[in-house]
């Protein structure tokens, strides 16, 4: 018990509650608690990090203080201001905030020991080789996490185009900007006899800096949540090496488990929407839309539309309704509206659940958060798998703001660009209801032939106004 260190201890539980926390994360009914303890978890490792004697250096309080006051602030500001369709750019300014800190770290422990003033040299457990891989990689991968996670967050948020950019010779300035890096980090970590190592490290950042943008780049702006989940992990990965560079385990397993989870989601994603991870890398998708047997992503031959009167006698004759939210709801706000729909339907002994593809709308889970928002019960929510053998024996089907993920071209046209994307079964219900704005394509760039199905009725309009003419029309019966 003599090697009994407290600060060991707390780190354990924290790590426990991370863990845990994640685990939680994985049903939506438990996700909210998962993310209180996570939470915990995140608050009791400042805490014991700050408190523990083994980080070496004389803390000065205020500015731990002030600095604690403005992150807290900043924080909580921006979480209670984001909208639902802005979370996947705050989750990419957020992971390149985390690959910013790993490099900075990772440079001021390099700094540190290499002129002086070492930071925590009790904490060291690495050899110095191997304590400068872990310098090397943990500035190689933070650095490109940062410029990467903000170029994307531009692309996200409409800054700048969010089409693919080709450059001349970017596989050249892709591979030499990698390359690069790599050779200065070799020579920073393994020769710093013969070269200035701090000239290495700062070469190795600019390298690494350069690549996390023109990697970026040339990728369509609809692919950049699968980006933005792979960056994540990179944070994760940047920060379990800054964990080696300081000694702190706690550091190590955090980072280790973000790295790992943004890895499989990442996976997740690539996987639903039928890509790989090279292909989505590699680029150029979602720049120019791409058509369809010739015909034009808005070109439509024979398309039925239906007003709210219409759609609500059909609904009002319906025993059996599935709706299907989509990227257009998330857009409309429509939510709450729909469940208000739903609960009218319910009152008039109409069986209702919800069909949800996993990447309806433009991050994973998207349509759960927004229908667990406006209170839909849980057990209304069926998962692609569970509920596409139903379709057939359901009378309507509401699509709203739902393009790609019901496109039956998917599973029909093996030289469609979303070919062997398992897609709901839509257009098999006795009646099919689209309520979108237009005929516009959506991420995908292409037709989608369920509008001119005999079954189908485009019902044109917002969202969320359309579904209330809906709900106004059917309480008036
Ligand atoms: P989309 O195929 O993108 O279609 C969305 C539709 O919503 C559009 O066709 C648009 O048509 C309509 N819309 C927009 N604003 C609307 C409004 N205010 N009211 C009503 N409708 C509105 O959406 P989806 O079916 O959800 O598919 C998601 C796509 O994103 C998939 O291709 C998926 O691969 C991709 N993606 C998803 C993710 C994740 S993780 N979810 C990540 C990357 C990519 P109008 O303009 O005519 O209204």
């Amino acid at each position: 018990m003599d090697n009994f260190d407290p600060a060991q201890a707390f780190y354990l539980l924290a790590t426990a509650l991370f863990i845990l926390g994640i685990k939680r994360l994985g049903k939506v009914k438990t996700a909210r608690s998962g993310n209180q303890l996570a939470g915990v978890g995140m608050l009791l490792a400042i805490v014991v990090t700050l408190v523990s004697p083994g980080i070496g250096i004389q803390l000065d309080w205020t500015m731990v203080a002030i600095g604690l006051a403005i992150g807290a602030s900043i924080g909580a500001l921006m979480a209670r201001r984001v909208e639902m369709t802005g979370m996947p750019e705050l989750v990419a300014l957020l992971n390149g905030i985390g690959g910013l800190a790993s490099t900075f770290v990772a440079l001021s422990e390099f700094w540190g020991r290499k002129y002086g003033a070492t930071i925590t040299p009790e904490n060291v457990i690495l050899g110095p080789d191997v304590w400068g891989v872990a310098v090397v990689l943990s500035v190689l991968v933070g650095t490109i996490t940062f410029t990467g996670s903000l170029l994307a967050m531009a692309k996200l948020s409409g800054k700048i185009s969010g089409n693919p950019i080709l450059l001349p010779m970017r596989h050249l300035l892709v591979a030499g900007s990698l390359l690069g890096g790599l050779a200065l980090g070799y020579l920073a970590a393994f020769h710093q006899g013969s070269f200035d190592p701090a000239i290495m490290i700062l070469g190795l950042t600019a390298c690494a800096a350069v690549f996390g943008v023109i990697s970026v780049l040339p990728i369509g702006g609809a692919d950049m949540p699968v980006v933005v989940s792979l960056l994540n992990s990179y944070s994760g990965i940047a920060a379990s090496m800054a964990g080696f560079v300081i000694g702190n385990p706690l550091l190590i397993v955090a980072g280790a488990l973000v790295g790992a989870s943004g890895m499989i989601l990442t996976i997740i994603m690539c996987k639903a929407m039928n890509r790989s991870l090279g292909n989505v890398l590699i680029g150029g998708f979602g720049g120019d839309a791409p058509t369809t047997g010739g015909a034009s992503a808005t070109e439509y031959e024979s398309v039925k539309s239906a007003g709210a009167e219409e759609a609500a006698m059909i609904l009002d004759a319906a025993t059996s309704v599935i709706f299907i939210p989509g990227y257009g709801m998330a857009v409309a706000q429509a939510q709450h509206v729909v469940k208000e729909l739903g609960e009218e339907l319910e009152s008039r002994d109409v069986t209702v659940r919800y069909g949800i593809h996993p990447v309806a709308g433009r991050m994973p889970g998207h349509m759960n958060v927004l229908l667990a928002e406006s209170d839909v019960p849980y057990e209304q929510l069926w998962e692609l798998e569970r509920i596409n053998g139903d379709f057939k024996t359901t009378d309507v089907t509401v699509i709203i703001g739902a393009n790609d993920v019901v496109n039956p071209e998917a599973i029909e046209n093996p030289q469609s660009p979303i070919a062997g994307m398992p897609i709901l079964n839509a257009h098999e219900s006795g009646t099919v209801l689209v309520i979108k704005r237009s005929l516009s394509p959506g991420y995908a760039g292409i037709k989608n032939p369920l509008f001119e199905r005999d079954n189908c009725y485009m019902c044109f309009g917002d969202g969320k106004q359309f579904l209330t003419e809906i709900l106004a029309e059917l309480k008036e019966n």
